[in-house]
């Protein structure tokens, strides 16, 4: 939802700013700006459209390079629709700030009616240039910047990541943020500011997460965060990131998401690393120590990351023998549910920046639960403020389309429901090091095949290209993975999809089916396969086309069913093999069409509005 970069050093800002922006394009891309000052003048460029519209604005433009501050913003509008005067940077009307903004000034309206009433005119829709302006109102009664960023700041209500260049201090970037991620980078002679570590990870690998109500100033050789409030010095540590620059590069591949979806069997292995004991049979999670057993578990998080929580509900339940529910963070944080103090709420999240999750993690909170994070950005607002956290570990995700990310959740998932069945002595027998042993060959077994998926799915993906609506069926944990299908394929191809579960066809949705909508039936030979295969049948014999994922031994049931065959894993872990076959064929499905496969119309990959 927008993202921020800005520099302070000793090269040239904006190739270092535009690089910045093309690292964090995928928090939003409907339009683009740049700011910088040369000769005592606030520059802006920006440009509606893709980041490529102000790369080739900036080539042209008058001699950006000479500066060595500058700030950059990719935007996902909330305010007024993507056009140049919309963009970021937003300019004060006296020239003298200008103002990068991630987020909400939620009371601007009544902001805007004052500063109209003192003669501030307004260019744009946006809540942005209201605050650029208060901060220019407010230095007329302070005695500097800081002061003046400081006192608007205060005034403003709701979420927000601020970055401010000031034109009579060219070498100086202040900074803020409330409930919208912003970090520093800390560099030698350069500093940087930004929504995300990718931003300047090329530069720095030395961050300083910032919190909640932070200011930081930053210049060339110096840096220093000061409380919002008070404008007390604050002692900050500083983090190594392990991630490294190749991880958030295409390497070699057509786009991120391509990359990302072949990634899954290192990403397997990473989240297994260090956590399994294949020998003595055991889950080890000292994220987990010291937590009493939960009575219940309360799973929340939104878009994928709740399709793995749905995923493993069962597994949790079954193996783990802990009641489960699974809700949408976005209705959970409404709905004044009621929770057990003994209850555990799991939060989801890829980014631990989406709002609703974090305003999820708030309601439990006050209900006096445990949280635990599944996060994967470290250092992120959910990984910070959760009781507990465990990292994914499954590396810097670009494309705004989930997959890999999915795979890890659904991992670390399935090693909290057998690390819960291990404590409540709940896996008999040798069943515990099967299961662990079957797990650990996963990562192997989906490598082997995964070229052969990539082929195969070419002459699927086709029929799915052709299609106009599109369901995908599933019993059980297959049906969380339809969920995931459907979502898929509506982001990246914009075909209508939907996902139900493959006995409620029957109650309704049948009605649509024709020769014309295709069907996708996830039907691995498991114990839900003959009441599957019956729904599939229902379906051909109202003449509709179908798409089988199934294995060896579903084949002989199905007829004149077009069929994938899942590779061999046994059950429950097939899902590990079904979830790239449906990421592989809608992002197929979607570069036959011709779409942006990384950065699908209207999307953000960090949601942090409502
Ligand atoms: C956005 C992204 C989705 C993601 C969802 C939740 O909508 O486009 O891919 O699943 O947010 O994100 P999170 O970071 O909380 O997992």
């Amino acid at each position: 939802m927008c993202g921020i970069i800005a520099y302070a050093g000793h090269q040239p800002a904006t190739p270092i700013v535009l690089q910045g922006l093309r690292r964090l394009e995928y928090r939003g891309y409907d339009s683009a700006g740049l700011a910088f000052i040369q000769q005592g003048i606030i520059h802006s460029i920006k440009a509606s459209g893709k980041l490529d519209a102000l790369v080739d604005k900036t080539s042209v433009s008058s001699n950006p390079l000479l500066a060595t501050c500058g700030m950059g913003h990719t935007r996902w509008a909330t305010h007024g629709v993507p056009n140049e005067i919309n963009a970021h940077p937003h300019l004060s009307n006296d020239g003298a700030f200008a103002l990068v903004h991630n987020g909400i000034i939620e009371n601007y309206r009544e902001l805007k009616d004052e500063l109209i009433a003192k003669g501030y005119v307004f260019y744009s829709e946006t809540d942005t240039e209201v605050l650029i302006n208060l901060i220019a109102e407010c230095r007329k009664s302070t005695p500097d910047n800081l002061r003046a960023f400081q006192a608007a700041v205060k005034r403003a209500q709701g979420a927000f990541a601020l970055v401010l260049l000031c034109r009579d201090e060219p070498e100086t970037i202040y900074a803020t943020r409330k409930s919208a991620p912003l970090l520093a980078g800390i560099g030698a002679g350069e500093n940087f500011v930004a929504s995300d570590v990718t931003a300047f990870l090329a530069s720095t690998r030395r961050v300083i997460f910032l919190d909640e109500g932070d200011i930081i100033r930053i210049t060339p050789n110096s840096y220093q965060v000061l409380s919002l409030e008070d404008l007390r010095p604050l002692e900050k540590k500083i983090h190594q990131i392990e991630w490294d620059i190749q991880s958030a590069q295409k390497g070699g591949f057509k786009h991120f998401m391509l990359k990302e979806i072949c990634e899954q069997p290192q990403v397997l292995r990473s989240a297994l690393a260090g956590r399994v004991d294949l020998e003595a049979g055991r889950v080890r999670l000292p994220e987990l120590e010291g937590l009493a057993r939960p009575s219940r578990l309360r799973i929340v998080a939104c878009g994928t990351s709740y399709n793995a929580g749905l995923w493993a509900s069962s597994l949790l339940e079954e193996w783990g023998r802990i009641p489960c529910v699974v809700e949408i963070a976005s209705e959970f944080r409404y709905r004044k549910p009621i929770l057990g103090r003994d209850e555990l709420v799991i939060l989801i999240s890829q980014s631990g920046e989406t709002a609703d999750t974090l305003a999820a993690m708030q309601v439990a909170r006050e209900c006096g639960c445990a949280t635990l994070g599944l996060c994967n950005v470290i250092g992120s607002s959910l990984a910070r403020e959760v009781d507990r956290v465990i990292y994914t570990q499954a590396g810097p995700e670009i494309s705004v389309a989930s997959t890999k990310a999915l795979c890890s959740q659904m991992a670390l998932l399935t090693l909290l429901a057998l690390y819960w069945g291990q404590e409540a002595g709940a896996l008999e027998g040798d069943r515990l090091k099967k299961l662990l042993a079957d797990f650990s060959a996963v990562a192997d077994t989906l490598e082997k095949h995964l070229p052969k998926l990539r082929v195969d799915v070419e002459l699927f993906s086709l029929r799915v290209a052709a299609a106009r609506n599109v369901f995908f069926l599933g019993r059980g944990r297959n049906y969380a993975l339809a969920l995931e299908g459907a979502l898929k394929l509506k982001e990246l191809s914009y075909i209508h999809a939907e996902a139900y579960a493959a006995g409620e066809m029957k109650h309704g949705p049948i009605a649509l089916i024709d020769p014309e909508f295709l069907t996708i039936a996830i039907a691995p030979h498991d114990e839900l396969f003959p009441k599957t295969f019956s729904n599939i049948e229902e379906i051909a014999a109202r003449s509709g086309p179908i798409l089988a994922i199934t294995e060896n031994g579903g084949d002989k049931h199905l007829r004149g069913e077009i069929k994938w065959d899942i590779p061999p894993l046994a059950d429950p872990f097939t899902s590990f093999a079904i979830l790239p076959m449906l990421q592989l064929l809608s992002y197929e499905a979607a570069s036959y069409l011709g779409k942006d496969v990384d950065q699908p119309r209207n999307l953000a990959k960090s949601v942090t509005v409502e």
